[in-house]
């Protein structure tokens, strides 16, 4: 019998759109039973054939722009508890609704939506990860700033992060004589620049009431991963795709050693696999974390990122992305991997 597969969440524009298209348009091509609704949209479902049945989510424009990530907001980007609260409880309701609606239904969630949520929280999920033996980026634990600038040593700064922020938005970086942020620095406050807007980086060295201001947020700060040097002393993270425990493609993002982040939403260059020139065994080691991280998580399709760090053979997961970009198609279909593999039941 062909499957049935339901999707919920449409993009906010072609490009948040095009890999849900481009899904429903494999899926449909191979005889899948197929329903994709946005979010607030529910009440259109009509019944599935079959008994058991596929569910995959794409983000929540709609939910996150009128409520969790608000133009005028005077909030710093990513740092509101209450938001995220919003946007968790938001998820667990959409999971009762669909499993009362479906309910003579066996639903398969790529990824259970209390997992969806808590990769929006930093500091929950690199615990969990922690918990769970998977090797991260190392949080730092602080009450005031002097803790925190006193565990920079002249090798390694400090990431100060907003905990449920995204896209490389909100990050500061401390070193001994240099500390950046990308929050905007307006008079003696930080800001937020527009949510499509650029995050640039602005040099804040010494200014100890900015970090101040900055610490009383929700924000993790971690230790400074330093890069291994495999891409000519660039800096890059590894991109890797876990798709049901195997990994089918992951590439890499590289940037200039000064630039801070290597998100491809504030530019750098990416190689993807086959062709990174990473060797066997540095791959193997990074598949390894990335599908205990998947693991952890219960799911079945995740984006992990992970950085190799100069002093260590073991590979740092940075993050978990549940909705995450889909590669370049010229790289790989996804979309088309998803269709055409055993992925969905
Ligand atoms: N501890 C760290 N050490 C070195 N680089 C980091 C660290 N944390 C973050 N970065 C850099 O900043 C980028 C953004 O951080 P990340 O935690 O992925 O936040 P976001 O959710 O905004 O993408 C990463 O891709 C990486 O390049
Ligand atoms: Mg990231």
């Amino acid at each position: 019998m062909s499957k049935s597969l339901l999707i919920i969440g449409w993009g906010d524009s072609s490009e948040t759109d095009k890999n849900r298209v481009r899904l429903v348009k494999y899926a449909k091509r191979a005889g899948f039973e197929v329903q994709a609704v946005d979010y607030h949209k529910l009440e259109l479902l009509h019944p599935f054939k079959n008994n058991t049945l596929n569910v995959m989510l794409f983000f929540p424009y709609t939910f996150w722009n009128e409520n969790c990530e608000i133009p005028d907001d005077t909030g710093l980007y990513g740092t509101s508890e209450k938001a995220y609260r919003l946007f968790a409880n938001f998820l667990m309701e959409i999971q009762s609704r669909l499993e009362s609606r479906f309910s003579n239904h066996d639903l398969k969630f790529t990824t259970p939506l209390a997992y969806v949520a808590l990769d929006r929280d930093k500091i929950q999920t690199l615990q969990i990860l922690n918990n769970h033996d998977v090797s991260t980026s190392k949080t730092l634990s602080y009450e005031t700033l002097p803790d925190i600038l006193d565990q920079i040593t002249p090798e390694r700064g400090i990431f100060i992060k907003c905990r449920y922020g995204a896209e490389g938005k909100g990050i500061t970086l401390v070193k001994p004589n240099r500390w950046l942020t990308n929050y905007k620095v307006e008079r003696s406050q930080l800001a937020n620049y527009g949510v499509y807007e650029k995050w640039n980086f602005t040099d804040i060295t010494g200014k100890k009431e900015l970090l101040k201001q900055l610490i009383e947020q929700e924000v993790i700060v971690e230790q400074e991963i330093i890069p291994r040097d495999f891409f000519g002393g660039k800096k890059y993270d590894v991109r890797v795709y876990v798709v049901s425990g195997e990994i089918p493609h992951f590439f890499v993002r590289i940037n200039d050693l000064e630039s801070v982040i290597t998100n491809w939403s504030q530019g750098g260059r990416i190689i993807h696999s086959p062709e990174t020139g990473l060797t066997e065994d540095v791959v193997e080691r990074i598949n390894t974390e990335a599908k205990k991280a998947a693991e952890v998580f219960h799911s079945k399709l995740m984006g992990v990122d992970i950085m190799l760090d100069q002093d260590s053979n073991v590979p740092k997961v940075l993050e978990l992305q549940t909705f995450m970009g889909f590669p370049d198609i010229r790289k790989f279909n996804l979309a088309g991997y998803l269709v055409g593999s055993s992925f969905f039941h």
